[in-house]
């Protein structure tokens, strides 16, 4: 089945207690729907591909991407979702390479949506809602900051997007900022 976007947050929450991979999920999810809006493609399967991306992480941290298909083809979820969702984890945990344009925009803003967290919590907004390009790309620049998000990830994902750096950042930001209040990381004004 290709589920709706209450039928993957249930197989989500199932799997992935922690609230922050969840806001993690979500956040992907965001970045996927824009994306897939710019391309002219099905928004609620991209989503739906973010939301499930690490189904598996959180039970099977040694066997990530590979206990994702047998999780989701219990759940009956579509081949072609367990495609995708594996191949986010391509030359990391497995060897299924990301082909199309959704599966190769997955692989580009999951660390890509860590990096713009971790630098929206930063400011003293602590959202992504008056953040800018530059700003992520200082941080992104700056290897001390969120040392645990691969740059060299960020950086082949643009390129098989064949998109620039600038226009992955800003557009994966975009998307973030139509579920900020959803992520966690809508205008706070309580500094
Ligand atoms: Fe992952
Ligand atoms: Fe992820």
């Amino acid at each position: 089945m290709r589920p709706t976007r209450e039928q993957a947050m249930a197989i989500l929450k199932k799997y992935v207690k922690s609230e922050s991979q969840q806001k993690h999920a979500m956040a992907v999810e965001a970045a996927m729907c824009y994306f897939a809006r710019l391309n002219h493609e099905d928004e609620q399967l991209w989503g739906v591909v973010g939301l499930l991306h690490d189904v598996d992480y959180e039970l099977y941290p040694e066997e990530h991407c590979v206990k994702a298909a047998e999780i989701l083809k219990e759940e009956g979820v579509d081949p072609e979702i367990i495609h995708a969702v594996q191949s986010h984890g391509y030359g990391i945990c497995c060897n299924i390479e990301p082909t199309n344009m959704m599966e190769k925009t997955l692989f580009a803003v999951d660390e890509l949506t860590g990096l713009i967290t971790a630098a929206a919590l930063m400011r003293p907004s602590r959202s992504v809602m008056d953040m800018e390009v530059k700003s992520v790309k200082k941080k992104y620049k700056d290897k001390h900051f969120a040392a645990g998000v691969d740059r060299e990830v960020i950086r082949q994902g643009a390129e098989r997007m064949g998109i620039t750096l600038d226009e992955l950042i800003s557009n994966t930001m975009l998307g973030m900022r139509e579920q900020a209040s959803r992520l966690g990381l809508e205008m706070h004004d309580d500094q």
